[in-house]
């Protein structure tokens, strides 16, 4: 069983910041959960490094250009690796594998590809040429200036792929998702589309065009071949296309048109096989203000992590909005779910089960002779990721998260009614099915929150005794143990 996962790969020209976290975020839960699920999983990132507009922020930084790539580049690597990113590749758009791909890429679209001139409107910021119907105030949609350019191009006949487009998108209800971005792409894709200028002249720092000397590729054709370029393109074909049948793009709304027009048509036209689905998420204001460097308020992941660790910014961001639509980030909401949800409902919980345990020597002995309330918690355990896999597989990451936070009320209400404090001296045997189905429970959460808090569930499945690789685990009935004692799982401090 395969699974490919990817995140766009980061334009260079700027630090990461919490919009460039949040999709490694997301990429990364949905990895750890085919990977718990049993699935040969290829997940991968990387940096997006040619263009007018890096090459310009090198000059501007008073660096060659190649220096500050790498430079760059490496922040983006730190930052997953704070983050906990388990990436399986880290592409950069300058490697030679990459160039090769690109090219070859290139070649197998020539048929639709001619020479021409290209008279029109570019916005170096959003690398995008922008047609004169768009252009308001003098600027491009996105509020970026443009610049007239006047060049030799090539240009790819998108035109004739409107039709085939349509129907693709017909055929394949879910391979734009969320709705609202499905259907701006079929009224784009309906009102007609236009050829696409993708070479420039003018500057060198892009990937050169085969056989063309003076003409690098347009940015984003070598941008989006970097995801064909991780699976080891132009060789392996069949992983290729084995690969790319079962993927999907994560990617924030304002790039949906490239990767669900431009990068379709491109395959089409090299004869490739497809994604699966392309998922576009909402963007993240800060405090009710969009983030931008000049205001300053521009969410910077590093010192962030550094404060509250990977776990509880991982858990915020997808708890806190639906995934798809916009959200706010604000230190105070992020300081109210993580005592609220994680150290109240969460801490409490696996502390108050497994301290209890402790107290009587810390020997936990198991029995699953169910009366009817622990029946129901431990069935409604043994079922959670059974519950959140759909969701998973819809990116519904909010929604899954919501699951395992209902089995946390759940477990903390079952604790208060069943009273084990009082059945310790009352009837050891009932406190035993009790335990038993309260340990089932925590053992089904921590497997619930371990794509996105792998480090929280790491420390449950230590208390545990459990190895945590694979959801098959959670299947298994306890036997008569010594569990280790438990630490907080979210202390104050941190
Ligand atoms: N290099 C291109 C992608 C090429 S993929 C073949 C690019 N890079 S980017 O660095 O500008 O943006 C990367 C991602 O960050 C985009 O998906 C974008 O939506 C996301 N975000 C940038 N700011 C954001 C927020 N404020 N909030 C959420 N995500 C945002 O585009």
């Amino acid at each position: 069983m395969n699974f490919f996962v990817t995140t766009p790969i980061y334009y260079i020209n700027g630090d990461p910041h919490i919009g460039h976290a949040y999709a490694d975020i997301a990429a990364d839960v949905i990895a750890r959960f085919k990977r718990f699920d049993g699935f040969e999983v290829h997940f991968c990132t990387g940096t997006d490094e040619h263009g007018i507009k890096v090459a310009g922020s090198a000059a501007k930084s008073g660096t060659n250009v190649h220096e500050f790539s790498d430079l760059m580049s490496q922040k983006f690597r730190d930052m997953g690796k704070i983050l906990n990113i388990s990436s399986d590749d880290f592409i950069r758009t300058t490697e030679e594998r990459h160039r090769k791909s690109a090219q070859t890429l290139w070649k197998m679209m020539e048929k639709d590809i001619y020479k021409g001139v290209y008279s029109g409107w570019y916005s170096a910021r959003d690398e995008e040429y922008v047609p004169e119907s768009e252009i308001k105030d003098g600027k491009a949609p996105s509020g970026a200036p443009v610049e007239r350019i006047e060049e030799e191009s090539y240009f790819f006949k998108l035109s004739a792929y409107g039709e085939k487009l349509l129907e693709h998108y017909e055929k394949n209800p879910d391979f734009i998702a969320p709705a609202s971005g499905r259907n701006e792409i079929v009224n784009f894709v309906k009102s007609g589309l236009k050829d696409l200028s993708i070479s420039r002249s003018k500057f060198d720092w892009g990937i050169p065009i085969p056989g063309a000397e003076g003409h690098v590729m347009y940015v984003w054709v070598d941008a989006l071949a970097n995801y064909i370029t991780s699976l080891g393109f132009p060789d392996n074909p069949d992983r290729v296309s084995a690969m790319m049948s079962e993927c999907v793009h994560i990617i924030g709304k304002e790039i949906l048109r490239f990767h669900a027009v431009y990068w379709p048509a491109f395959l089409m036209s090299a004869g490739l096989t497809l994604p699966k689905r392309i998922f576009a998420h909402g963007w993240w204001t800060c405090e009710g203000q969009k983030m931008s460097k000049s205001v300053g308020n521009v969410v910077d992941p590093f010192p962030l992590v550094r404060e509250c660790g990977p776990d509880r910014l991982r858990y915020f961001l997808f708890r806190e909005v639906r995934f798809g639509e916009d959200g706010d980030f604000s230190a105070e909401a992020l300081k109210n779910r993580v005592s609220y949800d994680l150290a109240n409902d969460l801490g409490n919980l696996v502390q108050r089960v497994l301290a209890f345990i402790q107290k009587s020597d810390g020997r936990f002995s198991v029995s699953y002779d169910f009366s009817e309330k622990e029946r129901d918690l431990f069935e409604k355990a043994r079922k959670l990721t059974v519950k959140m896999r759909p969701l998973i597989d819809r990116q519904d990451l909010h929604g899954a998260l919501g699951v395992v936070w209902d089995l946390v009320a759940e477990s903390n209400k079952f604790v208060n009614d069943a009273e084990p404090w009082k059945l310790v001296k009352t009837d050891s045997e009932r406190l035993k099915a009790v335990l038993t189905a309260l340990c089932e429970s925590i053992r089904a959460i921590a497997f619930g929150i371990a794509p996105f808090m792998p480090e929280t569930a790491g420390k449950i499945f230590g208390f545990m005794n459990i190895t945590g690789q694979s959801f098959k685990e959670i299947e298994a009935d306890f036997t008569d143990q010594r569990f280790p004692s438990p630490s907080p799982l979210f202390p104050k401090e941190n």
